[in-house]
Parts: structure tokens; C-alpha cells; sequence
């Protein structure tokens, strides 16, 4: 069976759209079996498409997330997927508010925990290069631990 991966940051708009982006990137061309998508923990945005920033960074690497649109985090979710894989430590403890039990931290895999900083409040585009590539770093390094099957092992002895 497959491994289902969910990202989520506050607005759904500009860091778990690339995660999610990234993510389906390393999928494909790996043919791995696992599933990922992304979500917010507000509901200001849904519905819309990445910020504009990000579709641009994403698309400097080939990698198009311009037909994502926003969603809201629900409870379902936290049946649904497998892991929940916050960008910061407040998308962690709301998640956990609401109740999720399985929650990693993007940064724990390969930043040393940092989070992943909001790029919503920067001032132009250069902020969200290195955005990028925290998260893709990230997401490399948190995939090799699914594909080795650690990651949800570890979770389960937790
Ligand atoms: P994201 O960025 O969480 O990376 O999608 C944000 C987008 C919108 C807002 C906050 C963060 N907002 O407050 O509207």
C-alpha cells in the first residue's frame, strides 16, 4: 500500500504549494507510491491559486504548481494521511490543537529544525529562492526517510 503525505502551512498559498510541488516532482520521476497534497491551517485563501512568487520560483525549476488551488486543513485529514508535515512550529501546534497526532516538522529533516519562514511578508522575490531550496532540501531528505520506511515506523513506536 502507499504512503500518504499532507504539508501544511498557514494560507495554503505560498510554502506548502511548493512542498507539495517539489514533493509530486520527486515522485515522479522516482515512480514512488505515494500521495501528497497540501493544505492551510486558515481559510483566507481558499480556493486560489499559489502566490504569484512561488508559481515563479517553482517554475524556475521546471516544476509547475499554477493549477493548485488553496484548501482549508480538516479533521479528515488527520485519517486520511499518513503524515502531516508542518512548515513552522505554529502549523505544528495548531494542527496538534485541533487534535493531530502524527505531526512532523519540515525543518527536522535536513535544517536542523528551522522553520520554514513565511514568504507572504517578504518584500519581493529574492526571499522565496531561498525558500525554495530549504524546502526542497527538506522534502529530498524527509522522501529518502519514507523510502526507507523509518519515518512512519518511528511514529508508530512513538
Ligand atoms: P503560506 O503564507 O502560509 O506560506 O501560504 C501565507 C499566506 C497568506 C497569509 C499568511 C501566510 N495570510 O495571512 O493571508
Amino acid at each position: 500500500m502507499g504512503k500518504s503525505v499532507l504539508f501544511v502551512c498557514l494560507g495554503n498559498i505560498c510554502r506548502s504549494p511548493l512542498a507539495e510541488g517539489i514533493a509530486k516532482e520527486l515522485i515522479r520521476k522516482h515512480a514512488w507510491d505515494v500521495e501528497v497534497d497540501s493544505a492551510g491551517t486558515g481559510r483566507w485563501h481558499v480556493g486560489e491559486a499559489p502566490c504569484e512568487n512561488s508559481i515563479k520560483v517553482a517554475a524556475e525549476h521546471g516544476i509547475d504548481i499554477s493549477s493548485l488551488r488553496a484548501r482549508q486543513v480538516d479533521k479528515e485529514d488527520f485519517l486520511n494521511f499518513d503524515l502531516l508535515v508542518a512548515l513552522d512550529d505554529n502549523n505544528k501546534a495548531d494542527l496538534e490543537a485541533m487534535g493531530a497526532k502524527n505531526v512532523l516538522k519540515l525543518g527536522d529533516y535536513g535544517y536542523d529544525g528551522l522553520d520554514v519562514a513565511d514568504p507572504y511578508f517578504f518584500d519581493g522575490f529574492t526571499g522565496f529562492r531561498e525558500v525554495y531550496s530549504m524546502i526542497d532540501v527538506c522534502v529530498q531528505t524527509l522522501f529518502k526517510e519514507i523510502e526507507y520506511n523509518t519515518c512512519i515506523s518511528k511514529m508508530n513506536t512513538a
